[in-house]
């Protein structure tokens, strides 16, 4: 195991009702700016519940609403822009992960003074960000508590990840019950998500690192058995409980911390979403079994027949044929069970002319990577999706 530091500064608020303690945002100060997407929460009347607690605690409101899935650029340069000329103490992020990586960056943004697209594409200038807190919506990305924003300039077909502890948040209210309205596509699509983050962490090669790869494989047990259950059955409460508090785990440094991580997948669904905006948790869920096939050979079977007994119960002792299984357990899954769509196709992505490009931008991340990828290896695995 390599050495790590582990530091989640993030209160977490779980539960029903939680959301009162959002009175505590005026230790912060007074002026808070709202942050939300397209308009989920204005119509399950969280907005409302929200504004309630902020006028009790004093708060003066400014909003900046209508955050992209794929959040853009332009959208966190209004937001810094209004904490500017506007004096903002705090952000306040409301729904998902969208909502809450574009507030991290307005967080920071607000306290830099060039563009906020340096920021994105340059971590070491996020040296400090006003304080923010997250209510979560969607149970995927587990942004309500790790350090990371995904931002895109889709004109230039750009999406990039940046990365600064002070983009953690200081208080995340996770309650269940407002994930009852998430669609069955963004359910699939979100147990997808955090299903590929566990595994960026527990694919890795790094030895002695038992800790964390037995917990992720209780964390994918945990998703495996929810995801339908949320999927069939939205306001069954425990099952959106177990999935929100396992995405958070799957990415807050739990399972990640002391392994090796490159994030290859995400690296390759990144382009996907720069080039074509898809939804991040389906292109996840297209590109996993093909890259685990991909990579399947003598060196990576005894990895992958461990998850597949570990995590599917399969009992072959030949490694090769128990890794086999356990790729053909993980397809059944995403595309049967879950219904997600099971190649680029379905995207709405047909031909390859960008592929070459993809795989230019990807490389680079093959630092400590479980299984290094060449750009031979990123475009076959982009052409095999398709
Ligand atoms: O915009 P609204 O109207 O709120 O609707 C959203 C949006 O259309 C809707 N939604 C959210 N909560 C809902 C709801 N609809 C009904 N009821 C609710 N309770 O769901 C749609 C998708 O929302 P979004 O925030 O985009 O989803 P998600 O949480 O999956 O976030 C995806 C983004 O996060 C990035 C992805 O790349 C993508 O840009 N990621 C962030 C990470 C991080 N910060 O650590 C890591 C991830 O790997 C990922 O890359
Ligand atoms: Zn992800």
């Amino acid at each position: 195991m390599y050495n790590f530091k582990f530091h989640v500064p993030t209160k977490i608020y779980f539960g029903k009702g939680q959301i009162s303690h959002l009175t505590e945002l005026k230790e912060c100060g007074s002026k808070v700016l709202l942050v939300y997407g397209g308009g989920s929460i204005k119509r399950s009347g969280l907005y409302d519940t929200a504004m309630g607690y902020m006028k009790e605690a004093g708060l003066t409101v400014y909003e900046l609403s209508g955050v992209e899935p794929n959040p853009k650029i332009a959208t966190v340069r209004r937001g810094a822009e209004m904490c500017k000329a506007e004096g903002i103490d705090m952000v306040l992020a409301i729904g998902g992960g969208s909502t809450i990586d574009c507030a991290k960056v307005v967080a920071a943004a607000a306290k830099h003074d060039g563009d906020a697209w340096d920021l994105v594409l340059d971590s070491r200038k996020i040296t400090a960000a006003l304080p923010i807190f997250s209510v979560l919506t969607i149970s995927a990305t587990g942004s309500e508590m790790d350090d990371t924003a995904v931002i895109s300039d889709l004109d230039k077909n750009e999406k990039w990840a940046c990365a600064a502890p002070c983009m953690k948040p200081t208080m995340s209210v996770l309650d269940p019950e407002y994930t009852y309205t998430v669609s069955r596509k963004q359910t699939a699509a979100g147990t997808a998500d955090m299903m590929s983050h566990t595994f960026e962490n527990y694919f890795s090669t790094v030895e002695g690192a038992d800790v964390q790869k037995r917990l992720a494989e209780g964390l994918l047990k945990v998703m495996i058995k929810y995801g339908p259950i949320a999927l069939n059955d939205p306001t069954n409460y425990d099952a959106r409980a177990n999935l929100m508090w396992a995405a958070s785990h799957a990415i807050n440094g739990l399972v990640g911390e002391g392994v090796s991580m490159s994030w290859p997948i995400h690296m390759i669904e990144h382009e996907l979403s720069a080039f074509y905006d898809i939804t991040h948790g389906e292109g996840l869920a297209i590109l996993t079994p093909v890259w685990m096939e991909h990579i399947l050979n003598e060196k990576t079977a005894p990895y992958f027949a461990t998850y597949g007994r570990n995590v599917w119960d399969i009992r072959d002792e030949d490694d090769m044929e128990a890794s086999r299984k356990a790729i053909e357990c993980t397809k059944k899954f995403f595309f049967e069970t879950m219904g997600l769509p099971a190649n680029l196709r379905a995207v709405g992505i047909t031909e390859d002319i960008h592929f070459e490009e993809m795989a230019d931008k990807t490389l680079g991340a093959g630092k400590r990577a479980f299984y290094p990828l060449m750009k031979e290896d990123i475009i076959a695995i982009l052409k095999k999706s398709l």
